[in-house]
Parts: C-alpha cells; sequence; structure tokens
C-alpha cells in the first residue's frame, strides 16, 4: 500500500509527460502530503494496472496518449463532459473499488484562454480549428459550450473534420484543406489542434495574410512553445496564446479531487513547465 495519498499518470510512453514535475510542484508548495509517479503502461496491461491501482492506494490518475478513449469501457462512471468528448483523462478511485472518470482538456483549454483574455466574447464569432484528432474533440467540446457561433474544422483528412462535425452538430462546419487560408479572413479564433508544428517534422503550412490582426490565436502544441504559428501570428501582432497552460489547467479538476484542495496556476508554474520542455 501506498503510505501517501498517491496519483499518476498512465501512458505510453510517458517520459515526455510534464504532470509529475507540476503536480508534485503544487504538492510541495501547498504542503500536502503526497506524491504523483509517470507510470509506463502498454495499452494492453491498462485493465489490469487500473484494477490494481486502487488496491495498491492510489487515489487516482491521469490518463494520456494511447490510453483515453480505452479506458472508457474499464471504468463504472464516466461525467456527461467525457460522454460528449469521447474521451477520458482524469480518473479517481473510489473507496468501493468503482473508477469515475472525466475529461479536464476542454476545461484547461478554456481556462487557459481566459488566463490571458478574461473575457473571449469579441473572439466567439468564428472559431477556425485545425485538425481532427483526439485532442479536437475536447477543443471543439470548449468552443461549442462557451457559445461561439461558428466553429469551423478544416483537417488534413477531410472525413475526419466531417465525422466531429456531425458528431458536435450546430455550430460545426467543414471545410477542405485547402480552403483553409481563405477561411481565415473572418476568423476571431484560430486555433491549432493537429500536431503540426510538434518537433521540427512538420511545418505550419497556411499564410496568415487573411487573418484579422485582432484575431486571437492559440496553438495546443507546446513543444516548442513557440511554434511555427505562434510566431508567424506574433510576428504580424495577432495576440497569442501558448499551448502549455492547458496542460497546467487541465491539471488542476484532477489535482482537487485526489488531494482536496485546489492548486492555482500562476507564473511560477507554468516557468517550471516551460523550463521542463
Ligand atoms: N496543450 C495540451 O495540454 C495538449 C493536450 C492534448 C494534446 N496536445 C497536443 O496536440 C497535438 C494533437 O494531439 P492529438 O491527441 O489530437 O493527436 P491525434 O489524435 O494523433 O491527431 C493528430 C491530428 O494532427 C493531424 N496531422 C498530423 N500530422 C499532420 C501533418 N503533417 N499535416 C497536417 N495534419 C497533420 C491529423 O490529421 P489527419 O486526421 O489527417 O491524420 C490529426 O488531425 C499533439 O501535438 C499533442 O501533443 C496538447
Amino acid at each position: 500500500m501506498m503510505q501517501l495519498p498517491t496519483a499518476a499518470v498512465l501512458g505510453y510512453p510517458i517520459k515526455q509527460s510534464l504532470s509529475p514535475p507540476m503536480h508534485n510542484y503544487w504538492l510541495q508548495t501547498m504542503g500536502i502530503p503526497g506524491m504523483y509517479l509517470p507510470m509506463e503502461i502498454k495499452p494492453d496491461d491498462l485493465k489490469d494496472v487500473l484494477l490494481a491501482m486502487p488496491k495498491l492506494g492510489f487515489v487516482g490518475c491521469n490518463l494520456t496518449i494511447p490510453h483515453k478513449e480505452a479506458a472508457m469501457a474499464l471504468v463504472q462512471d464516466i461525467s456527461e463532459t467525457a460522454k460528449a468528448i469521447g474521451a477520458v483523462n482524469t480518473l479517481q478511485f473510489n473507496s468501493d473499488e468503482t473508477i469515475y472518470a472525466t475529461n479536464t482538456d476542454a476545461e484547461g483549454f478554456l481556462q487557459n484562454l481566459k488566463y490571458h483574455h478574461h473575457d473571449l466574447s469579441r473572439f466567439k464569432q468564428q472559431a477556425l480549428v485545425i485538425g481532427a484528432g483526439g485532442a479536437s474533440r475536447a477543443i471543439i467540446y470548449a468552443l461549442q459550450q462557451e457559445g461561439f457561433q461558428k466553429i469551423l474544422i478544416a483537417n488534413r483528412t477531410r472525413s475526419r473534420a466531417d465525422a466531429l462535425a456531425e458528431h458536435f452538430g450546430v455550430p460545426c462546419e467543414t471545410l477542405d484543406w485547402a480552403e483553409t487560408e481563405a477561411a481565415m479572413a473572418e476568423t476571431t479564433l484560430l486555433v491549432n489542434t493537429s500536431s503540426l508544428g510538434m518537433g521540427d517534422d512538420a511545418p505550419w503550412p497556411f499564410a496568415l495574410d487573411a487573418l484579422p490582426k485582432d484575431a486571437l490565436v492559440t496553438d495546443i502544441v507546446y513543444k516548442p512553445l513557440m511554434t511555427g504559428l505562434l510566431k508567424a501570428a506574433d510576428a504580424r501582432g495577432n495576440p497569442i496564446v501558448t499551448g502549455v497552460g492547458m496542460l497546467a489547467h487541465q491539471g488542476v479538476p484532477g489535482f482537487e479531487l485526489w488531494f482536496g484542495a485546489r492548486p492555482h496556476v500562476d507564473e511560477d508554474v507554468l516557468s517550471l513547465l516551460e523550463a521542463s520542455l
């Protein structure tokens, strides 16, 4: 049995995760006895590990790639948010050995924007979302819940964008990858949810010439912190929000579930994350 309240992040691979330093920083600075561990778990082992963790005394865990969808079949109680998104990233182990699961990526995304722009109302006319993978589902859900008037989804593989628009319904629409630059003209929030810009392998492909200069631009890719998209947007004077804050804000609800106190996202924890990239 764990001696201290202990949570973990399960992924495969896991060594890239910034969640352990972030949660352990909060535990330490808030004076809470507890631990947060990285655990490398292969997909085939997820079921056995989730069955064992409550018995070992874990209070809960985060899930990252590739477990976010598969875990839905292994838990007993799923939040409405996670059901709508179709993936879970935060689990709480109950004393009766049942598991509650939710998804905090949508809240993390919105809180990151609001940390920098308290009032998002001027950006709500049209969101242009690039990408239609797992992360995109949480972002589209967040934008829909927040009352964005139009959500345009552009994805390299059009059929995946169409499937997301069908799943979420109004006000989502899709467009061809080749139409993306033209769609920037009416855009008030541009979001990259694709892996474009991650590492150096796939540079940002679209010119921003048509994008209004007061449109907010954000990228959920945070390695590098200043992606090609953010550099281009910043150079022409658009307001930008980097992606590492989403990671910090999505961690807040889980920490509160497990350790009973709500941590604050501040410049210190953001600097810690940025230094760990
Ligand atoms: N900031 C945060 O807290 C946070 C949270 C979650 C994820 N992320 C980041 O978000 C990114 C996406 O994650 P995910 O889980 O959604 O991944 P995913 O499910 O694998 O989806 C990848 C997406 O990127 C697109 N894509 C990949 N390579 C491309 C290329 N060369 N050109 C154009 N499009 C390309 C894919 O398009 P196709 O459908 O055409 O393949 C798909 O839309 C990752 O970099 C991840 O690290 C950040």
